[in-house]
């Protein structure tokens, strides 16, 4: 791989590093060469590196988004500009039950076309491969979702599996973890997952511990029956021996605001006995295919794209329904197959999960959709902007651990996610006084503001909001599960 490595060392000059352990920022200069974080020291000399002014700016390693629906975006859209351009230097893929692999396939069922209609990928090997070839700007982890496998291992999705059916998974899901994948992830949420019974999900999550992965799981359902689902979640990945993440936390619905403080209190408790982490974006509203079982009057729905009707994203539902003459529901049914930000979180919900220690931030963006919710391209920075700067619910060195050291950790990303001598040079360098996302509902797609400099792998991929010049993303391999300190950091984590 030294053709990797022809450019110059670079020097980060005069910058206030935040390393991402939650520890207290420091003065120093950082060098990198090689891809790697070579010096972390005030006042190095230059010593033939590349040197970059950052005075009164902050370095820190590259962010972490934990959730991320972006399999494809790799591939189609491979400067992947939603999330360079947020500072974020690796996407972990494949949540929500939902990989582009292993499945061959045109035309799947929601929510698979999530990521579009055209899966081409039969292995995470065929994957892996594909991504190292289109070398995105982004590093990549990927989980391998359970839907997924339902729809490849089976002709209907919708009911239980037959052994059969269960043995195919399996084989599928071990050669997926073999491939170096980061673990497995399940949607129970959605018509494909939902069929399967804790049995089937335990046994799968079982594969995926063995070697050495994390269980991703968009629990059942996060509205009355929050409890009951975080419980069945928990109860699949003690009997699975995995670690497990839950993803997106929320309480869901009118009747439900507020229950985060009970939730929290749930999770609090079940993490003395088992290794459990979550993450979250930094919004009221969540984003899914449209759904009528989501639409209750009472919360506001903006679409986000239509396929029948594509003139229609963009537009609230309750506008929609009063022009068709129509109900909601009904409108609803007339734009499928489609998708749809739901405004169904309270603010101080959104505040008490994202300020829980081990939530990490994962922006669950949908870079597919025609007019995608704002998470795809302002989650990070509005956290560090927003509420950590603006409203003080916690400090910089806090938010900048939840994006990074927390979740490699998490992950098991091997020496990534800290300013640290030796580890990957995945580096963030922004302006601790302008960082602000600037995407809004509105106008959803527009680029942060304050992220200077994104490095990834030792490679300088964007500066001051320049394109991208050059791409230098890997797809990231679990490493082997007999590695003692894997398993050791997996299973220790409180
Ligand atoms: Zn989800
Ligand atoms: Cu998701």
């Amino acid at each position: 791989m030294s053709a990797d490595y022809t450019q110059l060392p670079l020097l980060l000059r005069g910058g206030t590093v935040i390393d991402g352990t939650g520890a207290d920022r420091f003065a120093a200069d950082v060098r990198i060469e090689d891809g790697r974080i070579a010096a972390i020291e005030p006042g190095l000399a230059s010593d033939g590196a590349q040197v970059i002014d950052v005075a009164r700016k902050v370095v820190a390693p590259g962010f972490i988004d934990v959730h991320t629906h972006d399999d494809r975006m790799v591939l189609s859209a491979p400067d992947a500009l939603p999330k360079i351009s947020q500072g974020v230097t690796t996407v972990i893929v494949g949540n929500c039950g939902i990989s582009l692999a292993p499945l061959v396939r045109t035309g799947v069922p929601p929510p698979l076309n999530l990521l579009g209609n055209d899966y081409v990928h039969p292995t995470m090997a065929a994957y892996a491969e594909a991504v190292e070839a289109a070398r995105p700007a982004v590093n990549v982890a990927a989980l391998l979702g359970h839907s997924t496998l339902r729809v490849a291992a089976m002709d209907d999705p919708y009911r239980p599996a037959t052994r059969d059916e269960q043995a195919h998974m399996v084989a599928l899901l071990r050669e997926g973890m073999a491939a170096g994948a980061t673990g497995f992830s399940s949607g129970v949420f959605y018509a494909p997952g939902a069929a399967a019974d804790i049995d089937e999900l335990a046994m799968l999550a079982a594969v995926a511990g063995e070697a050495g992965g994390v269980y991703a799981t968009h629990i059942r359902q996060e509205m009355d029956q929050v409890i009951p689902s975080l419980n069945e979640a928990f109860a699949t990945a003690r009997r699975g021996n995995i670690p497990i993440v839950i993803s997106h936390h929320k309480c869901a619905g009118s009747r439900n605001w507020g229950r985060t403080v009970e939730t929290i209190a749930y999770i609090d408790d079940a993490r003395s006995k088992q290794p459990i982490g979550l993450d979250a974006y930094p919004y009221i509203a969540g984003s899914t295919v449209l759904r009528s079982d989501l639409i209750d009057g009472v919360i506001d729905v903006l679409v986000t794209w239509s396929a029948p009707h594509p003139e229609m994203s963009a537009r609230h539902l309750a506008d929609i329904a009063h022009e068709w003459n129509c109900t909601q529901r009904e409108a609803c049914e007339r734009l499928q197959p489609g998708g749809a930000c739901y405004f169904q979180m309270r603010e101080d919900d959104v505040q008490r999960v994202l300020a829980y220690p081990p939530t990490m931030i994962g922006s669950d963006g949908l870079p597919h959709d025609a007019h995608p919710h704002p998470r795809l391209w302002g989650t990070f920075p509005r956290v560090i902007g927003h509420y950590s700067r603006d409203i003080g619910l916690f400090s910089l060195e806090t938010a900048v651990h939840k994006m990074t050291a927390l979740s490699a950790r998490r992950f098991n990303l091997e020496q990534r996610g800290q300013i640290r001598l030796g580890f990957h040079a995945d580096i963030t360098v922004f302006d601790p006084r302008t960082v602000a996302d600037a995407a809004t509902f509105e106008y959803p797609t527009q680029p942060a503001r304050g992220i200077e400099h994104v490095i990834v792998n030792g490679t300088l991929a964007r500066s001051h909001g320049t394109d991208v010049t050059q791409r230098a993303g890997r797809f990231l391999r679990r490493r082997s599960a007999i590695d003692p300190r894997i398993n050791s950091l997996g299973r220790n984590l409180p």
